[in-house]
């Protein structure tokens, strides 16, 4: 497979961002007012319980499972998710841990501000205690046309986007990654555009199916999938599920994302699922499942029409495929 070739979906150096389009990109966070804020958020020190390996939130695992997100395949193994990873903080390579460990995800304070009546800050520890979690079997598919069927744990992106009480004005969730470079060696390569940005809008958010996860296969979650915080919306290309969010806001422009700001040809702001839409590279029309290699069609929306295909019926003029 091409991409394969390109070791993941590295996109060679020649093809990156100009410099004035990631000077841009900085104005456009600074205008959000969460550049300077981002730097070093949450991630200060760690826990005892974190450096003692336990977990603050395990005895909230295994959650119970909602039988309504059924499969269609097996579950992928968890030695085969947990070393197939795509984490450009740490690694432009699949093998992510050790890397990611680095990061302290305790103290871990979720923020949610912008366009909102009750912006809140609240510690991941006791938002997680106040949220309805919940167990959902969900199939990933990546841009890179391979694909994975895993046991999420998490609540509904809706809980916490209602509970700030979004104003009228409000159209967009923007979802940001922590920025430390002294933690992620991948932030000290400045032709990305910093900190990894993704967002839905506000109807997205609120469908069913976007899961803010916090854990995986019944416990929390790794550091490689994302922790302590990270978002699945399995209708749309892997790109797009963020890992290790902080902060969230919410605004009225679409941001730019970060796949999108560096190569918006390929990588677009919607990214639904689409097997007839082939990406300028390769087709889209089948994918390699992770585990086993089989081969299988690519179903539109991967599958999950039913739950989303209405949300975009008066949005045809958009390019809505990645
Ligand atoms: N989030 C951040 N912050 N950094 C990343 O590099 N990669 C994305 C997405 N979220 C990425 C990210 C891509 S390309 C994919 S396919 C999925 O995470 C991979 O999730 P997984 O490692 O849990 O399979």
């Amino acid at each position: 497979m091409l991409i394969k070739a390109r070791r993941g979906w590295e996109i060679p150096e020649g093809e990156a961002t100009p410099e004035q389009v990631f000077l841009d990109r900085r104005r456009f966070v600074a205008a959000l007012g969460l550049g300077a804020g981002i730097a070093g958020t949450g991630l200060a020190g760690g826990t005892a319980a974190q450096a003692q390996g336990r977990d603050p939130t395990a005895d909230l695992y295994p959650a119970k499972r909602n039988e309504a997100f059924r499969l269609d395949r097996e579950v992928t193994p968890e030695k085969v998710s947990a070393e197939y990873n795509n984490y450009y903080e740490f690694s432009t390579s699949k093998a992510v841990t050790p890397a990611s460990d680095a990061l302290k995800t305790r103290p871990w304070t979720v923020k949610i501000g912008g366009l909102v009546e009750a912006p809140m800050e609240v510690g991941f520890d006791d938002l997680i205690r106040r949220m309805p979690l919940e167990e959902r079997l969900y199939r990933m598919r990546c841009v890179e046309a391979w694909s994975m069927a895993v046991p999420w744990t998490g609540f509904p992106l809706r809980a916490l986007v209602d509970m700030a009480k979004p104003t009228s004005a409000a159209k967009y969730v923007v979802m940001q990654t922590f920025h430390d470079k002294a933690v992620a060696p991948g932030q000290k390569q400045f032709w990305y555009p910093w900190p990894y940005t993704e967002g839905l809008t506000i109807d997205e958010a609120r469908n069913d199916l976007a899961l803010l996860v916090t854990g995986v296969y019944g416990k929390p979650l790794p550091n490689q999938f994302g922790a302590p915080l990270r978002l699945a919306v399995p209708w749309k290309s892997g790109f797009k599920s963020v890992k290790a969010i902080n902060p969230n806001t919410i605004t009225a422009e679409r941001p730019k994302t970060f796949w999108e700001e560096l190569q918006a040809s390929e990588y677009g702001f919607w990214a639904n699922v689409n097997p007839a839409v082939p990406h300028p590279r390769w087709s889209q029309a089948e994918e390699r499942i992770l585990g086993t290699g089989d081969r299988r069609p690519t179903l539109l929306f991967n599958g999950y029409g039913e739950q989303v295909a209405e949300l975009y019926k008066d949005l045809q003029k958009e390019r809505l495929w990645a």
